[in-house]
């Protein structure tokens, strides 16, 4: 899509790399932003170009260099993409090289067999119109978005790795897989020459499956590292739902996360944790993001954020001293494992 009727140009911040610092993923050459930034809601058609723009703007100024999107992300599907390319060709054209853009396929986004799974058909089609609706010759991270097992993982590996040698990808990734899964992938694209550079597992003090089902320890082995998304529970890790579910929150209008999730547990749990949070001076979405940061395997914590404000508060997060082992044992009381979610 040509971007040429839009003029502007933003100057990003010259302190931009002293906010955020950066981890190496895994055991390759590449270090992340321990915040990575997700376009995955309200950053559709439905809601205003320009608060779009100023969060994608200030999450760069703020050294959050790397964003991520994926075919689906809309509404409609696509749109997210196309968002992100209007501002990559504005404000953001200059500093394409200090970017890491990530994006995934194989989600379901129509009901052609060609629009959903793992098969080489899918992903390759779907990373050409993830690259124009971008606006960039390459990405640098191409993920399969969720494990299809109607098709074999060598043929989904087989075509991340030709992104990769094609050039229009730098680096491979896996998401939602099992670790058993991932373990797989990581041998099969070893064995390509095209090493598994991150896997995106959902990870929350309300979502504890990676510390459950052993993908740390996997990751760990196989050397990828962790991009792990929702560390927030959506939201639910903040203090916007203690007492009632304000207007124009998630739990208000998304389909992904109900408003039946924020229950008597919920908020019991919610209340505690808020509660030891207080006491170190800091609030409920910064304490849950240092939680999640905590874990070595874990490269970077994947926000989202409807606001300016959301992102600099979340921002803050690294500002305040490790957690304690006695902090983290009263935090393992109340982060429970499947609050408010639908696993
Ligand atoms: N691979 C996958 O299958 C997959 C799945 C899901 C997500 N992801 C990726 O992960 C990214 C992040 O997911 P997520 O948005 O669920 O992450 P999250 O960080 O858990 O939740 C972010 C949401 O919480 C609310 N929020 C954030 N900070 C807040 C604060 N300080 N106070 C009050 N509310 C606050 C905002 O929602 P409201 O203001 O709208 O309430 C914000 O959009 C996505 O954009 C996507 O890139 C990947």
């Amino acid at each position: 899509m040509s971007h040429g009727a839009f003029e502007r140009t933003h100057a990003a911040a010259e302190d931009r790399y002293e906010h955020v610092p950066y981890r190496r993923a895994g055991r390759s050459g590449l270090d992340l932003p321990a915040f990575a930034f997700g376009l995955w809601q309200k950053f559709g058609t439905d809601h205003p170009y320009e608060t779009q723009r100023a969060i994608v703007l200030r999450a760069f100024d703020l050294g959050i260099t790397h964003f991520d999107n994926a075919d689906r992300y809309g509404p409609p599907h696509r749109a997210a993409q196309q968002v992100f390319g209007r501002i990559l060709a504005t404000d953001l054209a200059p500093y394409r090289d200090e970017l890491v853009l990530s994006t995934k396929a194989g989600n379901p986004i129509g009901p052609s067999p060609y629009l959903k799974g793992g098969s080489r058909k899918s992903l390759l089609n779907s990373l050409e119109h993830s690259l124009r609706d971008l606006g960039t010759d390459y990405v640098d991270v191409f993920y399969h978005h969720r494990p299809d097992p109607d098709t074999p993982l060598e043929e989904t590996t087989g075509a991340l790795a030709d992104a990769v040698r094609q050039g229009k990808a730098l680096y491979a990734g896996v998401s939602n897989y099992s670790p058993e899964q991932a373990h797989e992938a990581a041998g099969l694209l070893r064995a390509q020459g095209v090493p598994l550079l991150v896997h995106q597992p959902r990870y929350s003090l309300f979502d504890r499956g990676p510390e459950l089902n052993g993908l740390l320890d996997t990751a760990k082995a196989d050397g990828f590292g962790l991009v792990v998304y929702s560390p927030l529970a959506q939201g639910l890790l903040t203090d916007k739902y203690l007492q009632d579910i304000p207007a124009g929150a998630r739990a208000a209008n998304s389909a992904f996360l109900k408003p039946d999730v924020i229950d008597a547990t919920y908020r019991e749990r919610a209340a505690a944790l808020n509660g030891i949070a207080k006491e170190r001076g800091q609030s409920l979405a910064q304490l849950a993001l240092q939680w999640v940061l905590r874990r070595p395997e874990v490269t970077s914590a994947l926000i989202g954020a409807s606001s300016v404000w959301q992102l600099d508060h979340n921002v803050r997060a690294l500002d305040f001293p490790p957690l304690t082992d006695e902090e983290l044992e009263r935090i393992d009381e109340h982060g429970v494992h499947g609050t408010g979610l639908r696993l």
